[in-house]
């Protein structure tokens, strides 16, 4: 079975894709994570993150794996830790520009295919409906209200040491789901036959058990 959770930043689908993986015993596929590997891998090998040509000759041999931990997904690029370094600014704000070369899109659609084809699976990300699983068994769609995506980062930010005003990260949520719909190749986009979740008012617990509602009519 194939369960894609598309949605803009912020929007709580990886909270909610690695809770339903977990309840169904499937396995979690986070493409973001995939797409910041690639962005860290350009920024230690000081390429330009335009650079489609070289990013490509070294994206090529790079190997992403993930690894379930109680604690959370760990996610290695060549066998080296990345969980982090994927999440820092640097990678969090140069990783649209990555994502939206079409090669790069291109390599990673395949791998996420593979990924798929090997066991039941929830994978999230921006064009899972629509380009890497179009067959999918069931199909969500996460959207929230840009200010309460701000308050949900805001709050994980001040849980990590990092201050970042409120209304700097609504403009930065705004800048990138500007950048992730308009881009020329997989844009962000709902796909016909998903179904919509606003999340803006609800508990982690009302989505989980919506969509857990949604997998069981399916099956
Ligand atoms: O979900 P996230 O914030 O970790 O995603 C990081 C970036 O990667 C985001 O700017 C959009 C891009 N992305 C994408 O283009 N396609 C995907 N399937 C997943 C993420």
């Amino acid at each position: 079975m194939q369960i894609a959770i598309d949605g803009p930043a912020g929007s709580g689908k990886s909270t909610i894709a690695k809770l339903v993986a977990s309840q169904l015993g499937f396995i979690y596929c986070d493409t973001g994570a995939m797409y910041r590997t690639a962005t860290v891998m350009a920024h230690r090998l000081g390429l330009d993150y335009g650079d489609e040509a070289a990013i490509m000759t070294h994206l090529k041999d790079l190997e992403i794996t993930f690894k379930p931990t109680p604690e959370g997904q760990l996610v290695f690029m060549d066998g080296v830790d990345v969980t982090h370094a994927i999440r820092e600014p640097e990678a969090t704000n140069n990783v649209s520009q990555v994502s939206a070369l079409p090669q790069v899109r291109e390599e990673m659609v395949a791998r996420q295919r593979q990924i798929a084809a090997t066991s039941d699976i929830v994978m999230d990300g921006r064009d899972i409906g629509t380009t890497v699983l179009p067959n999918a068994d069931l199909k969500i769609f996460m959207v929230a209200s840009v200010a309460e995506r701000a308050k949900r980062r805001y709050k994980e930010n001040v849980a990590k040491g990092i201050e970042t005003p409120l209304d700097v990260l609504a403009d930065e949520i705004e800048a990138r789901d500007r950048k992730d719909s308009t881009r020329a190749v997989s844009p962000l986009r709902e796909a016909a036959d998903a179904i919509r979740i606003d999340s803006s008012a609800m508990t982690i617990e009302a989505e989980v058990a919506t969509i857990l509602k949604l997998v069981a009519e399916k099956r």
